[in-house]
C-alpha cells in the first residue's frame, strides 16, 4: 500500500540537475518518461527549439504507452524541473518550535523547549496534527526525501512514519533513543537499555509491514546523542545495525559544551567520534549531523569508516553552535548533506538551509587569517549547495542511485520550479520574490532561485511519480 497512481508521466521543458559537486547540467527543450512505478525510462535531451511536442509524441509512442494514460506536464517561460531535495536532518516532532529558541544554547534549548514539546507528543491527536503539517510543510518546499527524529514514543513515531506514506514523502523515520538517567529528564525517556532497542524493534517492524520493501519509507536507528545513551543502548543499537544493515542517524560535536560533557561521560574514549566508533554505530550507513568542531583526528576516523555528515548551518547559526567547514570535511573525504535540523534551525525549507551554507561558508572564509588560496577555497559556490541540497544528500542516506538527479533507471523525485517574468512594462507574471528579465543566463537564474527564492516557487512537487503538492 504505497498510494501510488497507475499513470505515467512525461516531462517537457528544461530540466536542471547537478553533475558533479562544480557542474550543473542544463538539459534545454528535453523530454524525460516517467513509467508507472515512477522510474525513468527515457530521457531526450536537446530536441530542438519548435519540436520538443513532436519528439515527445514519437518517444511515447516508440515506447508502445497511450495518451490517455499520461500525464503531461510541460514547463511555462520561467519554468524548469529539478530534483526533489533532500533533508538528512530534520525532527518533525519539533516542528511546531521552528523560530523559537530565544537566545539559547543546545543544553538549554534542549530542557527549556525541545523535551517537553516532544514529551507532548505521546497524545496520538497532536502528534497527528504536527506530523501532517510537518510533512505538507516540507512537500511544499520540495522535500522529497527527508531523514526524520520522531519522539521516544512507538505509536507516535509509526503514525509519522504512516502519515510520510500515505501522503508521499519518501523518509527515513526514526525513534528517538534516549535512555540515560543524566541528562534526560524523568519525564521523556526511555526506561532502560532494553526498553530502548525492545521499542526502537517495535517500530522497524511496524515499517516492515506498511512498507516491506522500504520503498518509500524506511526506519532508520536513532540514538539521540552520545550523552543522552547508555553504553548499552548504544551497542544493542549497533547490534541491529549490522544484522539489518539500517541507516544510522546521530549528533555529534554541535556545541563546545557538550563536548566537554561526553568527554566527562565517556573518558575511557579519546574523542566523540571516537565514542560511537567504540560502541559500533560509525558505519557507511551513519550520517552524524552538525560536526562543527571535530577534530582531524575525528575526521579521519569519520571518513575511514565512511560515516556521512549533515550540514545544518541555519541550526549552528541559530542556537549560536559555530561554523562547519563543509570544504575541509570535503577535503578529509567525508560525504556531506544539507539538514535543516528544525527546530535548532528556523526554517524546514532546504533552499535556505543551501543559502545559509553560503552564507556560512564565507564566515568561514573570514575566519581564515591569512589572504590566498585557503580562504577563498573555503566558500562555496550556488552549484556546490545545490549539489549538497540534492546529490549530497543522496549519497549520505545511500539513495545515489534512486534520487538525486535525472538518470535513466532513477525515480522521479523532482519539483517544477517557477520564477516570475517581468514584462516590457514591468508587470510581472507568477508569484514570489525573484523577478526574471529575460537577460539572465541560466547560471544566474539559478543564483537568483538560490538567495531569493522561496516555496512560492515550488510549483509542483513529485515522488517516485506520483504528484504529491501542487501550488493553485
Ligand atoms: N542534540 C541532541 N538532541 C538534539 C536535537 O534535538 N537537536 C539538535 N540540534 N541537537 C541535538
Ligand atoms: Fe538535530
Amino acid at each position: 500500500m504505497t498510494g501510488r497512481q497507475a499513470n505515467k508521466l512525461v516531462a517537457l521543458g528544461t530540466f536542471v540537475h547537478c553533475h558533479s559537486r562544480q557542474a550543473i547540467e542544463f538539459m534545454h527543450n528535453s523530454v524525460v518518461c516517467v513509467d508507472e512505478n515512477g522510474k525513468i525510462v527515457r530521457i531526450e535531451k536537446e530536441t530542438g527549439e519548435g519540436r520538443l511536442h513532436a519528439k515527445a509524441h514519437a518517444v511515447i509512442e516508440e515506447l508502445g504507452w497511450h495518451h490517455e494514460d499520461v500525464n503531461w506536464h510541460v514547463c511555462e517561460p520561467g519554468q524548469f524541473f529539478f530534483p526533489g531535495f533532500i533533508d538528512t536532518h530534520i525532527h518533525a516532532s519539533q516542528y511546531p518550535n521552528a523560530g523559537i529558541f530565544g537566545k539559547s544554547t543546545l543544553l538549554d534549548w534542549l530542557e527549556t523547549y525541545t523535551f517537553p514539546l516532544e514529551a507532548s507528543l505521546a497524545s496520538l491527536p497532536k502528534a497527528r496534527q504536527v506530523y501532517t503539517a510537518c510533512v505538507r510543510r516540507t512537500l511544499a518546499h520540495g522535500t522529497t526525501t527527508a531523514a526524520y527524529y520522531a519522539t521516544i514514543d512507538v505509536a507516535a513515531t509509526n503514525l509519522l512514519a504512516d502519515l510520510c506514506l500515505s501522503i508521499g514523502q519518501r523518509a527515513f523515520v526514526g525513534r528517538v533513543c534516549m535512555d540515560d538517567k543524566g541528562l534526560n529528564p524523568d519525564y521523556y525517556r526511555d526506561e532502560s537499555a532494553e526498553a530502548s532497542i525492545q521499542k526502537t524493534k517495535e517500530v522497524i517492524e511496524h515499517i516492515e509491514s506498511v512498507d516491506p520493501s522500504f520503498d518509500i519509507v524506511a526506519p532508520i536507528l536513532t540514538p539521540r546523542f552520545a550523552p543522552s545513551c547508555s553504553k548499552e543502548a548504544m551497542t544493542g543499537l549497533a547490534e541491529l545495525q549490522r544484522e539489518k544493515n539500517l541507516a544510522v542517524q546521530t549528533h555529534i560535536s554541535e556545541n563546545k559544551g557538550e563536548i566537554a560533557l561526553v568527554a566527562k561521560l565517556f573518558p575511557d574514549s579519546d574523542s566523540y567520534a571516537g565514542v560511537y566508533d567504540q560502541y559500533g554505530l560509525l558505519t557507511p550507513r551513519t550520517v552524524l549531523a552538525h560536526a562543527v568542531h571535530v577534530t582531524t583526528e575525528e575526521a579521519d576516523l569519520i571518513a575511514s569508516r565512511g560515516a556521512k555528515v549533515s550540514h545544518c548551518p541555519c541550526s549552528n547559526s541559530s542556537i549560536t553552535s559555530g561554523a562547519a567547514r563543509v570544504r575541509w570535511l570535503w577535503s578529509r573525504g567525508i560525504e556531506v548533506g544539507l539538514g535543516t535540523d528544525v527546530s535548532g534551525g528556523y526554517s524546514p525549507s532546504v533552499l535556505e538551509a543551501a543559502r545559509q551554507a553560503v552564507l556560512v561558508s564565507r564566515h568561514v572564509a573570514m575566519g581564515v587569517e591569512q589572504e590566498g588560496e585557503e580562504k577563498e577555497a573555503a566558500k562555496l559556490t550556488v552549484e556546490e549547495v545545490l549539489y549538497l541540497a540534492t546529490r549530497g544528500g543522496a549519497k549520505c542516506l545511500g539513495m545515489e542511485e534512486r534520487v538525486g538527479g535525472f538518470e535513466v533507471g532513477k525515480e522521479w523525485d523532482a519539483q517544477m520550479i517557477g520564477l516570475a517574468v517581468v514584462g516590457e512594462d514591468g508587470e510581472k507574471t507568477g508569484e514570489g520574490n525573484v523577478d526574471m528579465f529575460g537577460w539572465e543566463n541560466w547560471e544566474e537564474r539559478m543564483a537568483k532561485w538560490l538567495y531569493n527564492g522561496d516555496d512560492r516557487n515550488t510549483k509542483k512537487v513529485w515522488v517516485k511519480g506520483r504528484l504529491v503538492h501542487e501550488r493553485k
